[in-house]
């Protein structure tokens, strides 16, 4: 197994992986485009030439950013590959200098595993929000927003 940044080439598995859990309600659906567009935030885990799980760390603002689109196959679940994903994206948000990381989830406890604690949405700043706008529950979110806080030296 191995956990590498995505590649163009990667994306239609990604695809298939992410929609498999939006049609069950889990995550945000994710079109090709946004998934090409933001290659350079993705993070794969590969095994014999397939993805087994993908994730993004997405840059909000000077001292912010977050994970999202995680997700791992059903079959591959509990073998910690969520784990790699998030703690390679935690490595990389260190070396970019960003301190706190935050994430909206149905998967809180996945989350605090990992050292990541909950705090109330509300709290969180305005361009937060930004994609919410596309999700089908807007305005009534039910995820839970957790954080953590990296120390960069
Ligand atoms: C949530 C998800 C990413 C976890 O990935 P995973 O590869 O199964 O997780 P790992 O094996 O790396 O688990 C790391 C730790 O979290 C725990 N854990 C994993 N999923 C958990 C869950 N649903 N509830 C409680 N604990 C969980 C594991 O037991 C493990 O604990 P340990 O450190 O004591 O061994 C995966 O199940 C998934 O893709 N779910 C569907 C999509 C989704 O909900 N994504 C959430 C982010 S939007």
């Amino acid at each position: 197994m191995q956990v590498r940044k995505a590649r163009l080439t990667d994306v239609e598995e990604m695809h298939q992986l992410v929609n498999n859990y939006a049609e069950k309600g889990l995550m945000l659906s994710r079109p090709r485009s946004m998934l090409y567009e933001y290659i350079r935030d993705f993070v794969v885990v590969e095994k014999d030439g397939k993805i087994l799980g993908a994730g993004a760390l997405h840059i909000m603002w000077e001292d912010l950013a977050e994970i999202r689109a995680l997700a791992v196959k059903e079959e591959y679940a509990k073998q910690g590959i969520g784990r790699m994903i998030v703690e390679f994206s935690l490595q990389e948000a260190k070396s970019l200098g960003i301190p706190k990381i935050f994430t909206l989830t149905y998967r809180p406890e996945f989350f605090k595993r990992l050292g990541f604690v909950e705090v109330a949405k509300e709290n969180m700043p305005q361009k937060v929000w930004r994609e919410c706008i596309n999700c089908p529950k807007f305005p009534n979110c039910d995820e839970v927003c957790l954080e953590i806080n990296i120390k960069l030296n």
